[in-house]
């Protein structure tokens, strides 16, 4: 394996050489597929003259290599080293031709061209296409394409690659052809190319401007029946992007492949975008709520890359959240408007200070644009995604949405067709709303979670209230505390009365409403409001309007009152989940002192009265009446007390359910419905509230509850009802029910992949302590395969977030976990550096657990490692 090497953004030099036109030819075999490739080229004149044409290449058995038709002999015009051949002495302009034979059908790593169950299909970002032929694979080399496909006409019917046909016909040897050509320049990590035996699904998209664009989404023949709701959500996303950002599509047509075999959700290759087969089929029997929304979502994402990504690029792969935080907040916005926005940004936060705030306080910790990498996939983090998408956020707040708007047209009209930098993206924001954002680029070098410390005092005789923020960022690897820089910071508040109603909010005598926002740019700042008449209760960080960690001691009344009052939906749902946090605690406290824990008074009192008040709003009911998840409440201990956490929160479940029996039982009768599933917002709304209720009648402990289950199980009405109560029956100690759960899905779905997903993460998310056999006994199954990421993530995934099982305190749950990353090492080095991330994250649980996840990390260590689960395991250890 190759030695690893450090990258730095520093090093950055513009290309000695462009390639205008790429004209590939593949001829198809499992272990022989022919890849010849004609580029022109031609000197790029910001850099010397007389520097090689560098070229990357992975895994290729050269065949040939010429230069303006003239062969090349290695050594003398060429050299090859480990991953690179430079071209020596080249003219200005030229042509280089070669052949490579690749073998799809022993790609396991699932980068470059591959084999999917009946399909060939290719995954080139971020360094892929140097898998598939010898290129200058690095995003600003920008080119347009010609692909000529050859396959066997009976077993590869359809060929695809990005842009549109131009060419096909029959060849000897019952073989075929068909050309493609894309007009759009771009760079090698959005090729893309799959053949197979697949059938679409056909439907049209008028813009605005009054083109026809056809659509199409092509499967295997079983899963036709899956794709229609892709097909909605991908019109929904095309009208939208016109609609919120003015983009339009470019292309005649637009085609989507899903495979079963793929390393992540999605990919936006250029008119051909590849799909993970969970991240777009689904249909009413097979499919959850939640399921039709992350495919409405991961839809709109891969389509709006269109422009952000495609259209605009990266000009190096430092610049990725340039694309990635920039599409993610673009989807989060789609998805807020076509669904619930409250509910959508409570999940996202949710999601965001769960696991991003985990990897900010972990030995990964980056800044949204890294200074360097060994391994640039390794960089696909919720840092770049999630927090990425927050600064986005934070720039249309401080822009407003008109300046927002025009910032983004400029960016989009001024670099199109272009690889480009954050840099330019910032500056277009800046120069339409005529802002200084200079001090705002410090959040893309800045790692960790910046604190804000909130403090206050109240003045009686002069009735005034002073709020002080102090902000500072805490150590991350390679940025000591010191080196940290205070961020410009949009901080949303108001103010409420004891009585709860929303204060006029007064600074320097101006009149600002009863919601503001405020800017910070200081590592200390006080803001005085004018004409308070007593003490009132600050509702801080409205929305979530930064994505920093607020500490300020509300009083548990106010967050009840908050709760109940708050003019803000989300910082409403936020005082909720801070007083179920605290009573989490308290019992764990408890817990820890072999005390009888109970059950905090005020908190009954507001879930009281959340469960007997008619709601106008059952989404956000169901997400205010879910308990933080154990995660998240270890993510606030020194010293994480992995199963103290468990015992307490199902201690609060198990009391509310008891307390609110009558209630909970009430509200779920009362939303059960015989209307036929539709995955729409007011039912998914029932569902959910629905669900949480039946999830507190199971922990209350009475028999009731889990006959309810069991019925809803039987039931079988949608996937949402059957697997909500399969995992409350699973998860049970009622080892009958559980049983017959297990059975019965199993059998019914036995022939249908992603639903197998499900089966098997509900198992192994059991808290029962026999889950880890189960684990083992699982991987023998024949649903089960290392060689597919879904299946890896549904159960060897699934089963590092079972928190009391994954962390047995001797130490087995890391084993395993660690036995299979080594497989995974040799079989797919990207998904092995995913799966092995729980185990770098021991810093703060006690010493026992440390050693043990040390010890494992030192044994994959002394393995031959890929380089991506080098630089991981090397910085988790570093970190110790
Ligand atoms: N460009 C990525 C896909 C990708 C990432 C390919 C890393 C290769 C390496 C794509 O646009 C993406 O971000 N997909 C996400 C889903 C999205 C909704 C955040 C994914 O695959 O998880
Ligand atoms: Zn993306």
């Amino acid at each position: 394996m190759s030695e690893p090497r450090t990258i730095y953004l520093k090093d950055y030099q513009p290309p000695a050489y462009w390639i205008d036109t790429v004209s590939l030819k593949f001829v198809l075999d499992d272990h022989d597929t022919r890849v010849q490739a004609t580029l022109s080229v031609r000197h790029n004149p910001a850099r010397e003259v007389g520097l090689p044409l560098r070229l990357y290449g992975v895994d290729l058995t050269l065949k040939a290599i010429a230069l303006d038709g003239q062969p090349l002999e290695e050594g003398r015009d060429y050299r090859i080293e480990g991953e690179t051949l430079d071209v020596l002495s080249v003219a200005e302009q030229f042509e280089l031709t070669t052949e490579v034979s690749i073998d799809p059908a022993a790609n396991t790593a699932l980068e470059g061209l591959y084999r999917s169950s009946s399909m060939f299909c290719t995954q080139c970002e971020p360094e892929g296409f140097r898998r598939i032929t010898w290129y200058p694979d690095h995003p600003d080399v920008m080119a347009a394409y010609t692909v000529t496909v050859v396959g066997d006409r009976a077993s590869l019917p359809v060929l695809l690659s990005n842009g549109n046909p131009i060419e096909s016909g029959d060849l000897p040897n019952n073989r075929h052809y068909v050309t493609w050509q894309d007009p759009f320049p771009k760079p090698s990590y959005l090729f893309a190319l799959v053949a197979g035996n697949l059938e679409k699904r056909e439907d049209h998209f008028i813009t605005q401007s009054g083109r026809k664009v056809t659509l199409q989404i092509w499967v295997e023949k079983q899963d036709l029946n899956k794709t229609e709701f892709a097909m909605g959500a991908l019109k929904r996303a095309m009208r939208w992007d016109e609609d919120t950002y003015g983009r339009e599509y470019d292309l005649d047509l637009f085609m989507i492949v899903a495979v079963s075999d793929f390393n992540m959700g999605a990919m936006e290759n250029k008119g051909l975008n590849i799909f993970n087969s969970a991240a777009v089929l689904a249909n009413p029997e097979t499919a959850t709520d939640a399921a039709f929304q992350r495919i409405e979502g991961i839809i709109a994402h891969e389509y709006f890359h269109n422009w952000s990504g495609d259209r605009v690029t990266c000009r190096d792969w430092f610049q990725l959240a340039l694309k990635e935080g920039l599409t993610v907040f673009r989807d989060q916005s789609f998805s807020a408007d076509i669904n619930s926005a409250p509910v959508k940004r409570i999940q996202d936060v949710n999601f965001l200070r769960t696991h991003q705030f985990a990897e900010d306080a972990g030995p990964t910790a980056h800044p949204v644009r890294p200074e360097s990498f060994i391994e640039i996939s390794n960089f696909y983090t919720l840092t770049i995604y999630e927090k990425g998408a927050e600064l986005v956020r934070m720039l249309k707040h401080l822009l407003g949405p008109g300046d927002y708007r025009k910032g983004t047209d400029l960016y989009f009209s001024r670099f199109d067709g272009q690889a480009v930098r954050v840099e330019d993206f910032i500056d277009s924001l800046a120069e339409a709303g005529n802002r200084d954002l200079t001090q705002f680029m410090r959040w893309y070098s800045q790692a960790g979670t910046p604190m804000l410390e909130v403090s206050d005092e109240y003045d009686e005789g002069a009735q005034r209230y002073r709020l002080t923020v102090r902000q500072h960022t805490p150590a991350t690897p390679g940025q000591p505390a010191e080196s940290k820089q205070p961020l410009h910071i949009p901080l949303r508040l108001g103010l409420l009365s004891e009585q709860g109603e929303a204060l006029s909010l007064v600074i320097e005598g101006k009149a600002l409403g009863t919601d503001t926002v405020v800017e910070l740019r200081d590592a200390e700042h006080s803001f005085v409001f004018e004409n308070v008449a007593s003490r009132p209760v600050p509702s801080l960080l409205r929305g979530f309007s930064a994505p920093v960690q607020l500490q300020y001691d509300h009083s548990p009344a106010a967050l009840a009152l908050l709760m109940k009052h708050d003019e803000d939906g989300f910082n409403r749902w936020d005082a909720g989940q801070q007083l179920m946090r605290r009573a989490i605690e308290s019992a764990m406290r408890a817990i820890q002192q072999q005390q009888a824990p109970e059950l905090d008074p005020l908190l009954a009192d507001v879930v009281g009265t959340l469960v007997s008040t008619p709601s106008d709003d059952y989404a956000v009911l169901a997400e205010m009446l879910t308990l933080p998840s154990e995660q998240y409440v270890a993510g606030f201990q020194q010293r994480i007390d992995v199963d103290a956490i468990h015992q307490a929160r199902n201690f609060v479940r198990q009391a509310l359910g008891d307390t609110f029996y009558a209630e909970f039982l009430a509200l779920y009768r009362q939303q059960q419905s015989d209307a036929p599933y539709v995955p729409e917002f007011k039912q998914i709304a029932q569902r959910a509230i629905k669900n949480v209720a039946l999830s507190y009648l199971c922990a209350s402990g009475r028999d009731e509850g889990l006959a309810l289950a069991k019925q809803q199980f039987d039931a079988d009405a949608n996937m949402t009802d059957v697997r909500a109560a399969m995992t409350l029956l699973v998860h049970s100690d009622n080892s009958e029910l559980a049983d017959h759960a297990v059975k019965r899905f199993g059998e019914q779905w036995g022939h249908d992949s992603l639903v197998m997903d499900a089966w098997f993460g509900i198992q192994v998310t059991r808290p029962q302590p026999d889950v880890l056999e189960r684990v083992k006994f699982l991987m023998q199954h024949p649903a089960f395969s290392l060689k597919n990421p879904n299946k890896v993530r549904a159960l060897v995934g699934a089963f590092a977030t079972n928190r009391v099982n994954f962390h047995r305190i001797d130490g087995e749950g890391y084993r395993l976990l660690a036995d299979v990353v080594i497989e995974l090492n040799r079989l797919n080095p990207e998904i092995a550096a995913r799966m092995i991330v729980p185990l770098t994250r021991y810093q703060r649980f006690d010493e026992q657990r440390q050693q043990l996840m040390r010890e494992q990390l030192e044994r994959i260590r002394r393995e031959p490692l890929s380089r991506n689960l080098f630089e991981i395991v090397e910085k988790a250890l570093a970190a110790g």
